[in-house]
């Protein structure tokens, strides 16, 4: 077991553990809340009728609220019909929600939180490796709407997240692959012990998954304390993403994230080593790991001038330029905020060999 306290204005804990939904509804409860609204994906039913019970017997009243699976579920129309429930049940400040299921459901969670009556507590209960890892802890909640992915939304921390590592028995292999590259993104801005571990070869061990997970979190916990809203270092938990989104839009979505984001990776140790600030063995050394455990590590060659379109929407760019994250170590990261159209392509066209 292990709890890890993520610092800041309203410090809470993430709790990493099995059979945890004694200890979710003991939480809940102990808000001082008259009664909870479970967000929870249409497929977890049964796991958020059985956190129902444990809930209730505490004596907190449970609205079950089902939502459309994946990012289907971060819309303006399933938003609004939570703030109905909301209004129809007469949730006030004191009561809670709590977001049952992948990313976009802790996403969704977490934005109706925030947005109810200008903010009430959000309990988190990932259930995939890369809510646990990213999306539920860190306080960025939102929806996406017809402009694009995760324009709208609030940071509002969560009053606590909890990672039940019983969820992830079930969990569909090609799930379990995309939230390894969050993972592996923080072994590589961060903590070099994560890339250790992934480099012993072969399926990553039980118990090293439990382990995995905190140094991942603990990595996200450090960044999220010092830089909730992203002025400046919390932009490192994007190393892989500016290629990585563009690829997923380009893809509708189709394409899993962490898959986007393990290309993304490649992309930048390329454009980082082209640069001088890492050599070979590092470009290397994202391709082994990556494809070591099923990430892809290369994109279509005739991509690049739909790819870079989509990279001038990045969040991180200023004043018109794209912004990377870049390694100029492991463990350690910078930025490029000046590379030109023809640098990028070499990058890429390197890539997609
Ligand atoms: N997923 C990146 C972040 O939370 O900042």
């Amino acid at each position: 077991m292990a709890d890890i306290q993520v610092a800041g204005p309203s410090p809470y804990i993430v709790r990493i553990d099995r059979g945890l939904d004694e200890q979710v509804a003991q939480r809940i409860s102990e808000t001082g809340t008259r009664q909870a609204l479970i967000v929870h994906q249409g497929p977890l039913k049964e796991a958020a009728e059985s956190l129902r019970q444990r809930v209730e017997e505490l004596g907190v009243h449970v609205t079950l609220a089902p939502i459309p699976d994946a990012e289907d579920g971060k819309s303006l129309a399933v938003a609004g019909q939570l703030w109905d429930t909301l209004g129809e049940r007469n949730f006030s400040r004191q009561d809670v929600v709590v977001g049952l299921g992948g990313g976009a459901t802790t996403d969704l969670a977490g934005f109706i939180a925030a947005t109810w009556m200008r903010g009430i507590k959000v309990v988190q209960v990932p259930t995939t490796l890369l809510a646990m890892v990213d999306a539920a802890v860190g306080g960025k909640t939102g929806i996406n709407t017809g402009a694009g992915k995760n324009l709208v939304g609030s940071f509002h921390e969560p009053d606590s997240v909890f990672i039940d590592l019983d969820r992830l028995d079930t969990l569909p292999e090609a799930e379990f692959v995309s939230g390894s590259a969050e993972i592996i993104k923080t072994g590589f801005i961060a903590d070099p012990v994560i890339l250790d571990i992934y480099q012993q070869g072969g399926s990553v061990p039980t118990e090293k998954i439990a382990e995995l997970i905190e140094r991942s979190v603990a990595v996200k916990a450090s960044v999220v304390a010092q830089d909730l809203k992203e002025s400046s270092l919390r932009e490192i938990l994007n190393y892989g993403h500016t290629l990585g989104h563009a690829i997923e839009k380009r893809e509708d979505y189709r394409w899993r994230h962490g898959n986007a984001v393990a290309v993304g990776m490649m992309f930048v140790a390329i454009l980082a080593r082209n640069r001088g600030l890492i050599d070979d063995a590092v470009v290397e050394l994202h391709r082994e790991i990556l494809d070591g455990i099923g990430l892809p590590t290369s994109y279509e060659s005739g991509a690049f001038d739909e790819l870079y379109e989509g990279m001038t929407h990045d969040k991180k760019n200023r004043n018109g330029q794209i912004r990377f994250v870049v390694l100029d170590g492991i463990g350690s990261t910078t930025r490029i905020g000046d590379a030109g159209m023809e640098e990028l392509r070499t990058a890429y066209t390197e890539l997609s060999q």
